[in-house]
């Protein structure tokens, strides 16, 4: 009875509305309208070998790594192998790498989980944000206070903006610009490669057991989905329940207690 008077009640309006718009959607674009200039030529910017790999080195990449060690200790080796995880998703992938900003992608990459540190007091850490939300900021905030990031144009700090807010969200980031599903791939090649049928981007062994020598898995974060994970989430469940609930780390809070947001 109550739908039948509410579908009569909207009805003339619904009639009105597509009398106005055609209601037959144009086939979508699968990536975000790119903004912004192609990425710098890669080979006028300074290179380094890492794990046997040409990484980027410039002093803002530089910065932001010494940056993610000091303030995010805990995933400093997360955080340099999402790096490198990108960085060979980028050589096994000549078209993505000549879509790719290197600067955007290492600071991205490097500063994802800025402010992920489980303490309240910590600088960048609010009580009520997402963490991807409160490392973006702090991302965007290093590279504005930065004597090169300064320079950046806004649409570069956007991107990484995009990619660290996004860096757990597949089902938004991979429809957004290269620089930042390129981002989301770092973060998430961690944790697909080594399960059955996961993404592996055509890495290969050799090249994963090169990056784990140099930046191995050990304590906390880095000791990986079945355990690391879950306690990483579990504490948001716990002490960021509002911006946790509903969310992809929504049911670790089973395991939180106390006060976990399921
Ligand atoms: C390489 O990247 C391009 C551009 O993002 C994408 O369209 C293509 O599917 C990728 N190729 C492989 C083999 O993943
Ligand atoms: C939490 O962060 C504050 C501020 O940076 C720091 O003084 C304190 O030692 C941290 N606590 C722990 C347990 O790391």
């Amino acid at each position: 009875m109550r739908l039948r008077t509410l579908s009569s009640a909207f009805l003339p309006l619904l009639l009105d509305i597509s009398s106005h718009f055609s209601l037959t959607t144009a086939a979508p674009s699968p990536q975000a309208p790119s903004h912004g200039p192609p990425p710098p030529d890669p080979s006028f910017l300074p290179h380094r070998i890492l794990a046997g790999i040409s990484v980027v080195d410039t002093p803002i990449v530089r910065d932001a790594e010494a940056y993610a060690k000091r303030y995010s200790p805990g995933s400093y080796n997360h955080i340099m192998r999402s790096w490198l995880w990108g960085v060979l998703h980028l050589r096994h992938n000549a078209t993505l790498a000549s879509q790719v900003d290197l600067e955007v992608h290492a600071v991205g990459l490097m500063l994802h989980d800025i402010a992920s540190d489980h303490n309240l007091s910590h600088p960048f850490v609010s009580p009520d944000r997402r963490f991807e939300v409160d490392s973006a900021i702090a991302a965007a905030d290093f590279i504005r206070s930065h004597p090169d990031g300064k320079k950046w144009p806004d649409w570069r700090v956007q991107r990484v903006w995009d990619g660290i807010a996004l860096h757990a969200e597949p089902k938004l980031a991979l429809y957004k610009e290269p620089d930042v599903f390129a981002i989301y791939w770092g973060n998430e090649l961690e944790w697909s490669y080594g399960k059955p049928a996961g993404e592996r981007k055509g890495i290969t062994e050799e090249e994963r057991e090169a990056v784990m020598k140099e930046f191995p898995n050990e304590g906390g974060l880095d000791e990986g989905p079945s355990t690391g994970l879950l306690w990483f989430v579990a504490w948001y469940c716990k002490y960021k329940p509002e911006s946790t609930y509903a969310l992809w780390g929504h049911g670790a809070g089973l395991f939180a207690g106390g006060t976990s947001a399921v």
